[in-house]
């Protein structure tokens, strides 16, 4: 069995940033509401015209992180991609980035676990480095949210909260068995699958009979969000995913150095935060600036801390994810 480690780091975001207050001009809404309920200052938002799309977005990431790695593109294994925005119905997003990073025919696996996809994506590509299969694994993570939001009052209560942008790691195989990934674990409740959801189109209201309605009151094609449901859940799920990492590793949350928690909602970090009695350095957030990037949200996250230079050699980093489906887990790794 060999131990896995985060190589390589990248991430990217459309410049366009999109104020409180530039929300306020398309929908009946607040800086003062956003802020308070989640600690949303601004998010990027792809423009009209972009090139960009969840899988450019993801090969602009992976770009970086792959040179970051020390690695060219030949020396990749294998890619998974996580996303709930791909540019295509099907197939997934994780051929076109092979495509784009003109990358050698390795397989593509495309993971559909929403705000959790970074976490599990990181446990999959861990398990295929343990097994000494592949070397080298592309973990991406990418979100178009923009394209798909209601922006009217209608949709205030979901459309607010979410940002485009995406993330990459490479994991790579180390000969080091304290370091790297320590643990992972993934957990799911498929009964609350409807409470943060889009429903459409899907095989059984397929685009034809959704044109023919011609219903202006369809919103099944937007998000539709149950927020106090799941934020309730979130704290709750948040900490136990947590507490099944530390326990496994015989860890204390004294031994947390940064935490690292999907960027759902700025309240349900500080949430956790206090939780486990974690000082504001140890904990790291940038929701005030992306928004919710869903799948891309920690790994854009974890590039950004690293950048600044808040993760050191050694320490205890554990990432930590919740949402649709109900989905959630976490990842601890020693750095
Ligand atoms: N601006 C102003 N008012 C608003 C807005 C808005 N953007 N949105 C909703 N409101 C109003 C509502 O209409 C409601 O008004 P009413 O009392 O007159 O009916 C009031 O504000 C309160 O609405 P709630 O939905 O109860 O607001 P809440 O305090 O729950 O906050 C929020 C909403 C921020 C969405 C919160 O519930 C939340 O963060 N939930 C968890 C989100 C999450 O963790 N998601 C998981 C990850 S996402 C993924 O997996 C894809």
């Amino acid at each position: 069995m060999y131990n896995s480690k985060i190589t390589g780091l990248g991430y990217y975001v459309p410049d366009n940033i999109v104020t409180n207050a530039d929300l306020t001009k398309m929908m009946d809404t607040s800086d003062e509401w956003i802020q308070e309920r989640t600690g949303i200052q601004e998010r990027r938002w792809i423009v009209e015209g972009s090139e960009d799309t969840s899988s450019v977005m993801g090969a602009k990431a992976s770009r970086i992180a792959i040179e970051r790695a020390g690695l060219t593109k030949d020396d990749i294994d294998f890619i998974i991609f996580a996303t709930l925005s791909p540019d295509y119905y099907f197939p997934g997003g994780g051929v076109q980035l092979q495509e784009m990073l003109d990358l050698k025919t390795v397989g593509a696996l495309d993971v559909r676990n929403q705000c959790s996809g970074f976490v599990y994506s990181l446990s999959v590509a861990d398990q295929f480095i343990k097994t000494g299969m592949y070397k080298n694994i592309l973990v991406v993570g990418a979100e178009f949210h923009s394209g798909g939001l209601d922006k009217t009052d209608r949709g205030r209560g979901v459309t607010v909260i979410f940002g485009d942008g995406a993330g990459a790691a490479i994991l790579s195989r180390c000969e080091d068995n304290n370091k790297g990934i320590l643990s992972s674990h993934l957990f799911s409740e498929g009964k609350h699958a409807q409470e943060l959801t889009v429903i459409s189109p899907s095989i059984k209201h397929w685009v034809p009979a959704i044109l023919a309605a011609n219903d202006e009151s369809d919103e099944s094609y937007f998000p539709y969000m149950n927020g106090t449901f799941v934020f309730k859940h979130a704290v709750v799920r948040f900490s136990e995913a947590i507490v099944a990492g530390l326990q496994a590793n015989s860890l204390q949350a004294s031994d947390i150095n940064m935490l690292i928690p999907h960027q759902a909602n700025l309240r349900i970090s500080q949430f956790v935060q206090k939780k486990f009695g974690l000082r504001d350095d140890q904990v790291y957030n940038n929701i005030m600036k992306y928004g919710n990037t869903t799948a891309a949200s920690i790994i854009i996250a974890l590039s950004e801390a690293w950048e600044k230079g808040k993760i050191k050699d050694n320490d205890i980093v554990v990432l930590a994810a919740f949402g649709s489906g109900f989905t959630w887990g976490s990842v601890i790794i020693r750095w």
